[in-house]
């Protein structure tokens, strides 16, 4: 099985690192012309020079408002999306009593409701032209809640009840609608927060990351591309037949079936 994506337009956010950049290269790499999103322009410049395969669009989330006008952007610069990968930034940590309803609200808006105003805008297309993949990363946090990332493992919850709603909704048009789910893939995001951890708990880095290791069957963080590829096969052809479903991706890390 070969994986061709030639002629496809993806807009991909959260793209000028970890996750959303690994999946906006493996999408590029299949053959798409890749629309790629986050609030800094010279981090995405540096990820992706040629602007010809990867036009860039420079965006914050959390910015009332901003689904539609990516959306608008992302139209106007490929002429159509045919895959959306929905991939924002993470919450900061934070017990379950322990965030302020400002927190609350800001990242509702920069988590959720950004993704489905944003979504909302680009899902006609798909069905008019009766082809489409919805991917949206979650985390493995929606399955088995991580403690002290309350906003994560809430915010995330509700993006599950939407997209496999939505899911059934646009199924028969052709369009398909799925989460992934990440464990311990290695990015800066995870870095950052072993060192949180480290700092609160008094502990090493080392032995945070050792404690953490010793939770995976795998023996080992993830790679962005290994999680990438789940995301581009979602997105392929060959998973026409696969709507409103999670994908784990977490080298055997949640243990329940
Ligand atoms: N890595 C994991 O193992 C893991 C596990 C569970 C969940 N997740 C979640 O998956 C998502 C991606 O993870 P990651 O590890 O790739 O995180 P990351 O390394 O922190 O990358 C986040 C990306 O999102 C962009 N971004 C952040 N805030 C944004 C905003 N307000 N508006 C627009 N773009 C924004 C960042 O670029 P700019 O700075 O240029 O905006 C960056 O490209 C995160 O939400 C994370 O919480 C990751």
């Amino acid at each position: 099985m070969r994986i061709d994506l030639t002629g496809k337009r993806a807009l991909v956010l959260g793209a000028s690192g970890g996750l959303g950049g690994a999946i906006a290269r493996g999408l590029g790499e299949a053959g798409a012309r890749v629309a790629v999103s986050s609030r800094s322009g010279d981090k995405l410049a540096s990820q992706f020079p040629d602007a010809g395969t990867y036009p860039r669009i420079v965006a914050d989330l959390a910015t009332p408002g901003i689904g539609r006008t990516i959306a608008a952007q992302a139209l106007d610069v490929l002429g159509g999306v045919d895959i959306l990968v929905n991939n924002s930034g993470g919450p900061p940590p934070t017990t379950a009593l322990g965030a302020t309803e400002a927190q609350w609200r800001a990242q509702f808006d920069a988590m959720v409701m950004a993704l489905v105003d944003l979504t909302g805008a680009l899902v006609p297309g798909m069905r008019e032209r009766g082809w489409g993949r919805i991917v949206t990363v979650a985390s493995s946090g929606i399955v088995a809640p991580i403690p002290n990332l309350a906003l994560s493992n809430a915010l995330r919850s509700a993006l599950l009840g939407w997209s496999k709603t939505l899911a059934g909704e646009v199924a028969g048009d052709g369009v398909t609608v799925n989460l992934v789910l990440p464990g311990r893939i290695a990015t800066s995001r995870v870095e950052a927060l072993d060192k949180a951890n480290a700092q609160r708990s008094g502990r090493s880095l080392e032995e945070v990351a050792a404690a953490a290791l010793a939770t995976i069957p795998a023996g080992r963080y993830g790679a962005p591309e290994e999680f990438a590829a789940a995301a581009v096969f979602l997105a392929s052809p060959q998973a026409s037949y696969i709507t409103g479903t999670t994908l784990r991706v977490d080298g055997g890390a949640l243990r329940n079936v």
